[in-house]
């Protein structure tokens, strides 16, 4: 029966070096170590014995179990590393190959115009105010003077939010202007100099000169004896800072119903030095924007006194800039998110 032990267990130590997977493992568990296995099949046989060789040969046989399953956990084990180092090697990689150079964001000409504004402002004391892009009707047009249905109104078409049956018509600003009024409310009887900066929608036709979404600057300076000679002055240091030295400044009458007097504001062309040339279509200007002296009735809006305080504001898109600056031939470029366009900035 011993013999037959050991001859059991060399078979079973060959059959274990040759299983080479987790199944054949397993089937080498089962032939041998199993319920079924040979070992315990010639364990019973051991009841058979006489009483006196009973236990050497049972301590054998447990010794021999126990080395085959030492054995099989072995396997096991080497099996998983050998798995292991299998993914490992699979997974290398060539660390002499040539890295991929991460492409680095840049600021967008919007920005860039933006930046520059902001510091030109900044330089003369305006501080920079945030005011939101969704606004209520009365914001955007009522307390900036728009009457009700008056056809002022059409010169700004807008997108309405839907709000519930009942409560005040809320938009997207049309323009930056709304936050002349969240300034003047924040800060009144004090004197205020702001820059408001922003977004702004109009429900417009996209076109090569217009677009639905665009930025805006609002400049807005109330004080005591704020007079048409400091909103010169101011545009003055403001196009000479953004355009350069000799940039002048003109003002053309027109209608805002939020200022009176109201102007179109223009700069020399900083392209010819206002000799007349294809982007200023030979005239020697410019058009930037609008501004004018506040209008008593938005002063009150706003918290002032118009007998006491009187004040001056503008307002001009950084887009429009960078089309003259950078002769960019359509505003559609801005927002296209095209790399080719934007990798030209910044
Ligand atoms: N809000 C005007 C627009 O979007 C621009 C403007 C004109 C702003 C005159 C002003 C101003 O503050 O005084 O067309």
């Amino acid at each position: 029966m011993i013999e037959e032990l050991h001859a059991l267990e060399t078979q079973a130590a060959r059959a274990l070096a040759n299983s080479k997977n987790q199944t054949e493992l397993a089937e080498w568990k089962s032939a041998y170590l199993g319920k079924q296995g040979a070992f315990t099949r010639l364990s019973k046989g051991l009841g058979a014995l006489p009483a006196d060789e009973r236990p050497l040969a049972g301590q054998k046989f447990n010794q021999a179990r126990q080395q085959l399953e030492q054995a099989l956990a072995l396997a096991e084990e080497q099996l998983k590393h050998a798995a292991q180092m299998d993914e490992l090697e699979a997974d290398q990689i060539d660390v002499t190959l040539p890295g991929r150079a991460p492409s680095i964001g840049r600021l967008h000409p919007s920005t860039i115009v933006i930046r520059n504004v902001v510091e030109t402002f900044a330089e003369m004391g305006f501080q920079v105010w945030d005011s939101p892009e969704v606004e209520t009707d009365e914001f955007n047009f009522g307390m900036l003077n728009f009457p009700p249905d008056h056809p002022a109104r059409d010169m700004q078409d807008t997108f309405y939010v839907e709000t519930p049956p009942g409560t005040p018509p809320v938009v997207l600003r049309t323009h930056t202007s709304p936050g002349q009024i969240h300034a003047m409310q924040r800060y009144a009887p004090e004197p205020v100099r702001v820059l408001l900066p922003g977004k702004c929608y109009r429900m417009e036709q996209v076109t090569a000169r217009s677009e639905m979404m665009f930025h805006q600057f609002e400049f807005l300076m109330v004080g005591r004896n704020v007079t048409m000679a400091d909103l010169k002055g101011t545009l003055d240091g403001m196009a000479t800072r953004l355009f350069g030295a000799g940039t002048k400044v003109r003002l053309r009458p027109s209608y805002f119903p939020f200022t009176e007097p109201s102007a179109e504001l223009d700069v020399s062309c900083f392209l010819c030095s206002g000799k007349g040339c294809r982007i200023c279509k030979y005239s020697g200007w410019l058009e930037i924007g609008g501004c004018g002296m506040v209008h008593p009735n938005v002063l009150r809006n706003g918290g002032y006194d118009p007998e006491v305080f009187s004040g001056f504001a503008g307002g001009f898109g950084p887009e429009r800039i960078g089309i003259l600056k950078y002769g960019i031939d359509d505003i559609r470029w801005f927002f296209s998110g095209d790399e080719r366009f934007l990798k030209q900035f910044g």
